[in-house]
């Protein structure tokens, strides 16, 4: 046998004896394991399995969720962070009612211009629901390959990608390509971890170059490019009789779609009630902050909000705002979409005011 089919069966013996229970490896259906993958981006295992649980309960076949509202849908994302992926989860399962009888596409080139399907989106469904030898690189993978193969060049470049993309597809196992792409990322997360991997439980250790000249703590090169950027906002509880202010997003942006707070970006850290009110009176008129509550702080992918909010009211009648802007009865803020960030400043609010 050559050193390769040798790793390949090593891995796979391993996958089918250690692997984690996790409810999308229950089935090959396509359409879950399309949703598995989505939640899976930027998610761990453990968070994802009940939002998987519900979200299929709810939505059991494409056209569940092609029919559904965008509130629905979100409302069940609520929590999970990158609310983007859940629009285009929706968007997607539309055009695949629409365009290909509910079926998720089994070619490439379909299954990439869906909403929200990159490159390793489309390789995990190809290779784990149709079996093809479609790779799916995720961090795990560039991981495992840079320190098997002693790859020193920057894996968040597209050449080292792309090379590691030729190697994966250049040993998956015709007819078990579902089992070696699912079994890849399961040593990356369990075995072949960033700090301390525990090479002695890896069943390819033989074959690892970085093992061999003791690098594997130096592997993966990672050259961050990326700045978080920090940024000081206000956001703002108005409340008018037993209603709340709230506003939609826009379909761009950070948190598109959600449901939020009114929330000002500002020079810099305010404080005052004067200050605020002063910024207040230019976007919204007839609104008076009566109260500082404190500070909270967030970090988004690349964003880091510096928070402070403020309490205040609105005792005109009629006001006008933006069509974006709902007054919602207070006790209909657990029936709406809102993102983690905005339950934490609502929670102090409502302590605050009981006080
Ligand atoms: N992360 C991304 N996809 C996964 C899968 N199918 N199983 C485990 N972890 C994953």
């Amino acid at each position: 046998m050559t050193q390769q089919i040798e790793l390949v069966n090593n891995l796979l013996k391993w996958f089918s004896e250690n692997k984690r229970w996790m409810p999308w490896r229950e089935t090959k259906n396509p359409y879950l394991i399309w949703i598995s993958e989505i939640m899976l981006q930027q998610t761990r295992v453990e968070t994802v399995i009940d939002y998987y649980n519900r979200f299929i309960k709810k939505f059991p076949k494409i056209e569940d969720l092609a029919h559904a509202s965008e509130e629905e849908v979100l409302k069940l994302w609520e929590g999970l962070g990158y609310y983007s992926r859940g629009r285009n989860l929706h968007k997607a399962a539309k055009q695949m009612v629409e365009k290909y009888e509910g079926v998720v596409p089994s070619s490439y080139k379909e299954i990439i211009k869906l909403p929200g399907v990159g490159p390793y989106t489309a390789g995990a469904i190809l290779s784990i629901a149709y079996n093809q030898p479609v790779a799916a690189i995720d961090g795990n993978v560039m991981r495992v390959y840079s320190r098997l193969y002693h790859i020193e060049q920057d894996i968040m470049e597209k050449k080292t990608i792309d090379q590691v993309r030729y190697l994966v597809e250049g040993m998956m196992p015709i007819g078990n390509c579902n089992d070696f792409s699912e079994a890849l990322m399961e040593l990356g997360a369990t075995v072949c971890t960033p700090k301390n991997p525990n090479c002695c439980q890896c069943p390819i250790q033989e074959y690892c170059l970085a093992k061999q000249l003791g690098k594997e703590n130096d592997l993966p090169i990672r050259i961050n490019k990326t700045k978080v950027t920090q940024h000081h906002k206000a956001i703002l509880w108005i409340q008018r009789e037993d209603k709340i202010l709230i506003k939609k997003n826009k379909e761009k942006g950070l948190l598109a779609g959600m449901w939020v707070l009114p929330t000002l970006e500002t020079q810099g850290k305010f404080k005052k009630i004067a200050e605020i009110q002063q910024e207040v009176d230019l976007s919204y008129g007839g609104i008076k902050i009566n109260q500082y509550i404190g500070d909270e702080k967030h970090i988004f992918t690349h964003q880091k909000w510096n928070i402070a909010i403020f309490i205040g009211c609105c005792n005109k009648k009629s006001m006008n705002i933006e069509e974006e802007y709902q007054w919602l009865p207070i006790e209909e803020l657990k029936n709406i979409a809102l993102p983690t960030l905005y339950q934490k400043v609502i929670s102090h609010c409502q302590s605050a005011i009981k006080e």
